[in-house]
């Protein structure tokens, strides 16, 4: 198992409840929601990172066909007992979002958080499937911690600025931008994120 595969197996073994997670929010993201307003309804989503699915149980509420990807067993278990609960169903696929099996295309494909834990020399790899995974007017919405902690953190989050991600997803185009607060635990402290939502502009 790879170095931050093992951190964030302990951090949800760890985790009394859902709610304690330091990434845990109330809310899916905003301009998630505003994606999701601006299409036709239904369609296939995905989640990168999908976590305990909070997300990805709001995208199967609106009528998505939902795939969530996570290389942590209890976080795809906490998403299929966060479905079940309101009685959706959300498709897990365990793995690597590098290398896991799962195909495209899709309508929406979301990842909060899970860009920033993926090591340099994959990213390209990532980029290449988010490609893969993007239909002509698909959806891509990102949340990405938009500065360093001021402490370095030894294997911490990578970190993308705006500039330096609006270019990676070029010729994707930002169609909106916004930020949303993380208060993580020490050394990184209170983080802001990036809230990205591209649009696939090909038809
Ligand atoms: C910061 S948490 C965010 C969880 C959820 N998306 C949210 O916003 O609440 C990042 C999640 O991505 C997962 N993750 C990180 N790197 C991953 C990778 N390379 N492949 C699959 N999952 C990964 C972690 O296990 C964790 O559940």
């Amino acid at each position: 198992m790879k170095l931050q595969q093992r951190l964030f197996t302990r951090m949800y073994k760890k985790a009394p409840s859902a709610e304690s997670l330091a990434w845990h929010r109330d809310d899916p993201v905003p301009l998630l929601t505003k994606a999701v307003a601006g299409r036709p309804s239904g369609g296939r989503a995905l989640d990168l990172g999908c976590g305990t699915g909070l997300d990805a149980v709001y995208l199967a509420q609106q009528g998505y066909e939902v795939t969530a990807v996570d290389f942590v067993a209890d976080a795809l278990a906490a998403t299929q007992e966060r479905a079940a609960s309101v009685g959706v169903s959300v498709d897990c696929s365990e793995g690597d979002v590098i290398n896991v099996d799962v195909s495209g295309p899709f309508d929406i494909v979301l990842d909060s958080g899970c860009l920033h834990h993926i090591p340099k020399n994959n990213i390209a790899a990532y980029r290449e499937r988010i490609d893969e995974w993007l239909g002509p007017s698909s959806d891509y919405v990102l949340v990405h911690f938009a500065h360093r902690s001021r402490i370095p953190v030894p294997k911490g989050p990578n970190h993308l600025d705006r500039a330096q991600a609006t270019a990676l997803f070029a010729p994707l185009e930002l169609k909106d931008y916004d930020e949303l607060f993380y208060d993580v635990p020490l050394p990184m402290g209170k983080m802001r994120a990036g809230v990205y939502w591209f649009q696939n502009t090909r038809r």
